[in-house]
């Protein structure tokens, strides 16, 4: 991790807490943390759609100074589109970080690198910053396409979006064999894929590249973050698994212990 970059951890809870056991992870996690600890790390926490408004009521009802996020959005909005939530119904409850293109929406949910584009220009549209995920599948990785793969997704992500726009957008580096599957990148891998992507940041937006946050995910655990967050070009963790558990989870955000 630079220096001039504040590592960002996001907690991931796909589809799993329910608005009243969300609750009780925050006021855990909250009791966790020392105020230091958001000092030095934006932490973040991506809850289910219908947890979000709960959370954000105790969120500014006790001062705790986490940062809401969600796990998608569409890219309209407002819409005939049954099921979608819009990015201005998330900004309106005050969600910071939206996760777009997540491994799972691109390979269960059908999303594209179009769509994926879409949602992160949707989520800047908002004020809201877009955790654009990109990853490689274990063939790609064999096939020694890692880098390509990876750089075409940046590549697509980010068409259209000009630097003082991109200055806030997140990236996370999820190879897709490293989620949920205990198996993850070795920091060296980590560090090198991360690195190919921040050089194609640095060909669209030269120097701003320098100060966007690239996050790690795939079987980010407490005993693993250190090691991964002492890499130079890793800024953060998106971790699915490790999250769900608030102590585990304060273990990761304090990673520095
Ligand atoms: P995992 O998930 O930490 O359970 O591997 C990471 C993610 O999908 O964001």
């Amino acid at each position: 991790m630079a220096d001039a970059r504040k590592p960002v951890i996001a907690a991931n809870w796909k589809m799993h807490h329910d608005h009243l056991v969300a609750i009780q992870a925050v006021q855990k996690l909250s009791y966790t943390l020392e105020p230091s600890d958001y000092d030095t790390c934006d932490i973040v926490v991506c809850p289910a759609f219908t947890a979000i408004r709960s959370i954000q009521n105790l969120l500014e009802g006790d001062r705790i100074p986490l940062l809401l996020g969600a796990q998608n959005c569409h890219w309209d909005d407002q819409g005939a589109y049954t099921g979608e939530v819009a990015p201005p119904m998330l900004a309106r409850m005050n969600v910071s970080y939206v996760i777009v293109g997540h491994s799972e929406r691109r390979q269960l949910f059908g999303e594209t690198d179009d769509t994926v584009n879409k949602k992160a220009r949707a989520v800047l549209k908002h004020e809201m910053k877009p955790i654009v995920c990109v990853g490689e599948t274990l063939d790609e990785r064999e096939a020694g396409a890692t880098d390509d793969r990876v750089s075409t997704q940046t590549r697509a992500a980010f068409a259209g979006i000009k630097s003082p726009e991109a200055e806030h957008c997140v990236v996370a580096y999820e190879p897709i064999w490293a989620i949920g599957t205990g198996r993850n990148a070795t920091p060296d891998d980590a560090n090198a894929t991360i690195g190919v992507i921040r050089r194609v940041l640095r060909e669209l937006y030269g120097e701003v590249a320098d100060v966007m946050r690239i996050q790690y995910g795939g079987s980010v655990k407490p005993g693993n973050i250190a090691d991964l967050m002492a890499m130079p070009e890793i800024d953060g963790a998106l971790v699915g698994g490790a999250s769900l558990d608030p102590a585990d989870f304060s273990r990761i955000v304090r990673f520095r212990a």
